[in-house]
């Protein structure tokens, strides 16, 4: 059987503090420190504990290089390993009829290294991924939910303003004031949706061809660029729309999949009994956000920058900030056609990537957007300093 290390890990050396009764009471301190040794693979879906002779091993073995391991069956150690899916079999071994099955970590470890990850990009996106958090109580257990008590939790934020020593400080003129202004002024994270109200389907189609459609298409050098209304690095487009549907005229409640180049939807299947929850999940439990019209899951389908940018530096940094302008027009288009939109970073992945399902070494989920109609009343703060949003008719 041959075998390598897995292609992507890293140590961490964590100290576990606990509290001890025992150590309290013979005036030690009441606390006891524990060191381990963590394997941190984003191949795998938590970080493993492993030992130092575990650790050291790992670091003998090569990532690149199949070695052939004739005793592997008697070698305790690298069995352990192997289980754990630090160390990797031959996946095509079963191709070579031999007995042994292997682990599926194995054929994880493969899809990742096809993908062209940068290591820590890998690890950071992995293990940063959300399953059952729940955003709005976490912050009213630290007592951060309002700015009354962040100012009294955290003090006051570090300043925004970058004024070196002796710099000289000259005056700019007026800036223009043009319509634009006005559509820039209007945009204001929308918390307040009016659930009941059927949203047309004439907006949502409008929106999604704005946000995510191909405007036109162009060959260079043998290849096909998309042409978008937001930018992208490498001009590869990895982003994708992955829709919770609520309440569409026309469209049955339930998740979607947008086709950028021919505006179309591919329905999913999903129980649409489900939706609400899934929304409150899939959005860390904000109800102020679960509740509109549409929830656009931002999936960026990883391999496709990589394909160009491998294991570059800027990768994962050029997709994140994609989505960012994804996000602005998305939340333009929504206001010009008179509609609330938001965004949140405060999403649980792991249940978005099982309804859609995506392969998180290839595919994942950045952040949601959502739109439709504003409530007439403000139930959860927005910020809208001069009243373009309050004031009009909703
Ligand atoms: C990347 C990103 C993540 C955000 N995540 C959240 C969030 O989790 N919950 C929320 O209520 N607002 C979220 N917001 C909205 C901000 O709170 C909001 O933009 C900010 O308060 C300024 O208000 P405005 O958008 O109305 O100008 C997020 C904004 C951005 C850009």
């Amino acid at each position: 059987m041959r075998i390598r290390r897995c292609a992507i890990l890293f140590f961490e050396p964590r100290e576990e503090v606990a509290f001890a009764l025992a150590e309290l009471l013979s005036g030690r301190g009441g606390v006891t420190r524990t060191l381990r040794w963590y394997a941190l693979a984003p191949h795998l879906p938590a970080p493993v504990e492993i030992s130092a002779s575990a650790r050291d091993l790992l670091g003998s073995l090569s990532p690149s290089q199949w070695t052939e391991h004739s005793a592997l069956a008697e070698d305790a150690n690298l069995q352990a390993l192997i289980g754990k899916g630090l160390v990797v079999q031959d996946t095509t071994a079963g191709q070579e009829g031999a007995s042994t099955a292997v682990p599926a970590a194995a054929f994880d470890d493969a899809r990742l290294r096809r993908v062209h990850w940068h290591p820590l990009a890998a690890l950071l996106h992995a293990f940063t991924r959300w399953n059952g958090v729940d955003s709005v109580a976490d912050a009213r257990t630290a007592g951060i939910d309002t700015a009354a008590g962040l100012r009294e939790r955290h003090g006051e934020p570090p300043s925004d303003r970058v004024l070196p020593d002796a710099a000289e400080v000259r005056d700019l003129p007026a800036a223009l004031q043009t319509e634009f202004d006005a559509l820039l002024h209007r945009r204001a994270t929308c918390r307040n949706f009016d659930a009941a109200r059927a949203l047309p389907l004439s907006l949502f189609s409008t929106l999604l061809a704005r946000t995510f459609g191909v405007q036109a298409r162009v060959q260079r050098g043998g290849l096909v660029f998309d042409k978008k209304n937001s930018p992208s690095g490498g001009g590869l487009h990895p982003t994708s729309a992955c829709l919770i549907v609520q309440n569409v005229e026309g469209i049955a409640p339930g998740l979607y999949r947008y086709l950028a180049d021919s505006h179309q939807l591919v329905a999913l299947p999903f129980d649409a009994a489900e939706l609400p929850a899934l929304a409150l999940e899939a959005v860390s439990q904000q109800d102020w956000f679960a509740n509109a019209h549409c929830l656009v899951v931002l999936v960026a389908a990883f391999e496709r920058t990589f394909w160009k940018y491998r294991r570059h530096d800027k990768g994962y940094r050029v997709i994140t900030l994609e989505a960012g302008h994804i996000s602005q027009t998305l939340y333009l288009s929504a206001t010009e056609l008179g509609l609330g939109a938001f965004i949140t970073g405060a999403i649980n992945e792991r249940p978005l990537e099982r309804v859609f399902a995506l392969d998180p070494l290839t595919e994942g989920a950045l952040a949601i957007c959502g739109f439709g109609w504003r409530g007439a009343t403000m139930h959860a703060a927005e910020l809208d300093p001069a009243g373009q949003v309050w004031t009009r008719a909703n």
